[in-house]
């Protein structure tokens, strides 16, 4: 049944926004000195355009299992993790130890190692859907690489992704990200808006928007476009409007539908990969997609994407009729890296502590929403939740983005910000518990976002 949250008081917010981000300021001016001199440098003062975020990005010194420090020595529990790179948590022990030795031999030989290959293996042991794996440097990279087996494989050009999904930000893909109210066209035929300029005006006329949970749209779309789609790609989870999950067999469905008009299934695993289950979605959901895409977590923090799946597919890259080409794949550092976490560090016990810790987060803040109506609701999988500023629960991009109220979320930010608690910026993310977050780290959490609630509610 729908409970009748409260209206918060736009008032309150503002008060609240003025006061946090003042205490803020007072709190990181060694972040805004720096800042200031990075702009000077660098577009925005930053090297991800994800990072400029208001009032002005926190500069980082260091950072130690669950903690991290900025630049004026403040520490915060770390939810944010490299926007979900970090399932391991910071310098793990294990990989601090493996990195130097790996170090002490070299970084770089662009020819192929075996930590590679065993790499390799284990991802075929661990993810379902790969036969057959290659690795690139990011999950940008992943996307548009399994695109291009894809539509080699079937000869087509075109491709579908779901409104309101980031893939990276090359050109197919970054296109309805976040698109307004007044481009995005009508609910069951979204127009494609990119993201970006810059991007050659025919390429969005390769990539079709569907809304996500929709089955009945895709079948729509792929009979209009009969042999005209190589693949559709999918968050099977979408994280980068808070967590949207899917309705039940919605994934079942798109399985059907892509497999009864020839067309491919990509699932983008790059936040799910790891840090939803160990294998992954297909651990959780029953459905296999043709081709996955992992990056961020499977790296314990150093740099490296993937992208794999049948044999059958990925023959197209050994037949040389797919480049699939790059310096730094396969690196040793990165192969070192991913290789320990996911068989040294990412054991049953690891997963285990951090989707515990995860749930009971998400039991304490759905507690404190309920007590308090707050017009919001809690999504959680595995290691990932957030809460939705947003009520009642948001199944696809427009319910879940253009029912969102922003300074509400900003206030969150600011308010926890200042009390230890780093959240990602914005509200595209949602929190990662790592396997080195303790009880306190959640403890402390649960307390500060409850204080947050009574100010909103006094
Ligand atoms: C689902 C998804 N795919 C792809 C990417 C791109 O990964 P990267 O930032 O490593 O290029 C991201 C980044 O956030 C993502 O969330």
């Amino acid at each position: 049944m729908l409970r009748e949250p409260i209206t918060v008081d736009p008032r309150l917010v503002e008060e609240i926004v003025m006061r946090e981000e003042a205490e803020f300021r007072r709190r990181t001016p060694r972040s805004h000195e720096i800042h200031e001199r990075a702009k000077k440098s660098m577009p925005a003062g930053v090297s991800s355009s994800f990072q400029a975020v208001p009032p002005y990005p926190l500069f980082i010194s260091h950072a130690q299992g669950s903690h991290i420090w900025d630049y004026d020595g403040n520490e915060y529990a770390d939810f944010h993790l490299g926007f979900g790179s970090l399932l391991v948590g910071h310098a793990h022990p294990l990989l601090v130890e493996a990195l130097r030795d790996q170090l002490g031999k070299g970084s770089l030989y662009s020819l192929p190692g075996p930590d590679t290959v065993f790499l390799a293996e284990e991802m075929v042991r661990r993810f379902a859907p790969i036969e057959q794996v290659r690795f690139c440097n990011s999950g940008t990279e992943a996307t548009m690489d399994a695109l291009r087996v894809a539509r080699a494989h079937v000869g087509r050009d075109k491709v579908v992704k779901i409104e309101g999904s980031y893939h990276g930000h090359h050109d197919t893909l970054l296109m309805s990200t976040k698109p307004s109210a007044a481009d995005a066209g009508p609910a069951d035929h979204p127009n494609t808006v990119p993201a970006s300029q810059g991007i050659p005006g025919d390429v969005k006329n390769n990539t079709i928007i569907v809304p996500y949970n929709d089955p009945q749209a895709l079948d729509r779309v792929l009979t209009e476009h009969a042999g005209e789609v190589a693949a559709v790609i999918i968050e099977p989870v979408m994280m980068n409007i808070g967590i949207v999950l899917p309705d039940e067999n919605y994934l079942v469905s798109i399985r059907e539908i892509t497999l009864r008009h020839g067309v491919l299934l990509i699932f983008d695993e790059v936040k799910t990969g790891v840090t939803v289950a160990p294998g992954g979605i297909t651990e959780i959901y029953p459905v296999q997609p043709d081709l996955i895409c992992l990056a961020k977590s499977i790296g314990g923090g150093m740099p490296i994407g993937a992208f794999g799946g049948r044999e059958e597919l990925m023959r197209h890259i050994t037949n040389w009729e797919v480049l699939h080409l790059g310096t730094f794949n396969g690196n040793p550092m990165s192969s070192r890296a991913a290789l320990v976490t996911l068989t040294r560090v990412l054991i049953p016990e690891a997963h285990t502590h951090a989707h515990d810790l995860s749930k009971q987060l998400a039991a304490s803040y759905t507690g404190i929403i309920e007590e308090f109506d707050m017009p919001m609701h809690v999504v959680q999988i595995g290691a990932k939740g957030c809460a939705m500023f947003s009520y009642p629960r948001a199944r696809d991009y427009r319910t879940a983005w253009w029912h969102v109220d922003m300074r509400l979320s900003y206030a969150y930010w600011l308010f926890l910000a200042n009390r230890g608690i780093l959240f990602p910026p914005g509200l595209d993310d949602q929190w990662t518990i790592s396997i080195q977050h303790t009880q306190a780290d959640i403890d402390h959490h649960t307390h500060v976002f409850s204080q947050f609630v009574k100010e909103l509610t006094r």
